[in-house]
């Protein structure tokens, strides 16, 4: 008699998706990435890379250029020991049921232009697109990245209705990477060392906060001179200027890319990081109903808690004066009827 057939092992070369899906650290089921451009495709990349969700999804209206990048980004998953999916689509349904998503659609500025220039223009594009994020992505995290910043970030804070915890802006990540990039230059320290914050509009009048401001643990004033300093200072505020002179078409990528990585990398590992994000403000430092740079609490739960740093009079003011700025560009966004 022949003895039973016993059930064949699982062959343990081939990874069903069942398996795989278990073995991925993510922590998200689904990150999207509205516009698959420059800053889109890059960000995507990265958070494929890090493996932070389950699903990355790129979402454009050029038909093919989601879709082609998403293939492309997925087929270096095997290289690059990733198991994320990525997916791209023009169909804004492909967002549904996001943990996550990133706003980047819109246009960059061009040589000589400010990020207000962009104002109308984008205003049209991201009504459209936060209708479609409060449709279909209802619980989502929202980061805003597409200028002018601060305004597209209460643009979409209206149209959604979502809880300001919810909604949020990236650019004190990126302006205080520049700056520690800018220090790092000067002093030789590295990077990594090198801890700032930078608050206000993502503008012109944006707060790089020397006060704030430490080489392993040292105050930057004991290491550089004021006027040092200063030039630091005043190369961060044109940092972005600087890349659109040098690349004369479109605008920097790569770190405003890597800055929105860390963000979704706090709030998906509930880090509690405080990092510098336009978030909405209700009073603190003494402003209220726009957004602007501060330091805020980053966590599951969005923009968990606004941190008010003790700050220096001048600095208080400035951070205020900002906070005019970005009013009077909410205000055009009222004159031309995108919000009441
Ligand atoms: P890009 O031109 O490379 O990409 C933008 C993409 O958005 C394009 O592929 C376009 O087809 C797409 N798009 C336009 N309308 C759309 C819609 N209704 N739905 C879906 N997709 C749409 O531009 P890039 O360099 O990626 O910059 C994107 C935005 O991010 C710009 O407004 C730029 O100023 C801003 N930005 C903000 C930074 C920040 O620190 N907050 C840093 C860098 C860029």
């Amino acid at each position: 008699m022949c003895a039973p057939r016993r059930a064949r092992p699982t062959p343990t070369l081939f990874v069903g998706a069942a398996h795989s899906r278990h073995r991925l650290e993510a922590v998200f089921e689904k990150i999207s990435v509205i516009g698959a451009g420059n800053v889109g495709a890059t960000l995507a990349q990265r958070l494929a890379e890090k493996q932070l969700a389950r699903e990355i999804s790129m979402v454009d209206i050029i038909p093919g250029l989601p879709e082609g990048k998403a293939l492309d980004m997925w087929e270096s998953g095997p290289i690059e020991g990733f198991d994320t999916r990525v997916t791209g689509s023009t169909d804004f349904i492909l967002i549904q049921g996001s943990d996550i998503v990133v706003v980047t659609s819109g246009v960059p500025r061009q040589a000589g232009q400010s990020r207000s220039d962009l104002l109308a223009v984008n205003a049209k594009i991201i009504k459209e697109v936060a209708l479609k994020v409060k449709e279909l992505a209802p619980n989502a995290i929202v980061i805003m990245v597409t200028n002018p910043l601060d305004v597209m970030a209460y643009l979409a804070l209206k149209t959604t209705g979502f809880p300001k915890s919810r909604l949020m802006g990236m650019a004190g990540v990126l302006d205080t990477a520049r700056y520690r990039t800018f220090i790092h230059e000067a002093t030789g320290a590295s990077m990594k060392d090198i801890t700032a914050f930078v608050l206000g509009g993502h503008g012109d009048s944006m707060v790089p906060l020397p006060s704030y401001t430490q080489v392993a643990g040292r105050p930057l004033a004991e290491i550089l001179s004021p006027d040092k300093v200063e030039a630091l200072v005043k190369r961060t505020r044109d940092g972005g200027a600087e890349i659109v002179k040098l690349l004369q078409k479109g605008s920097a990528y790569y770190a405003p890319s890597a800055a929105v990585a860390e963000m979704v990398d706090a709030i998906a590992k509930d880090r509690k990081r405080i990092l510098p994000c336009s978030a909405f403000l209700d009073g603190e430092y003494g402003i209220g109903g726009v957004y602007l740079g501060v330091p805020a609490v980053l966590g599951r739960g969005g923009v968990e808690k606004i941190v008010e740093l003790n700050l220096k009079p001048a600095e208080l003011e400035a951070l205020r004066r900002s906070g005019a700025e970005v009013s009077k560009d909410i205000e055009e966004l009222k004159r031309q009827g995108f919000v009441s």
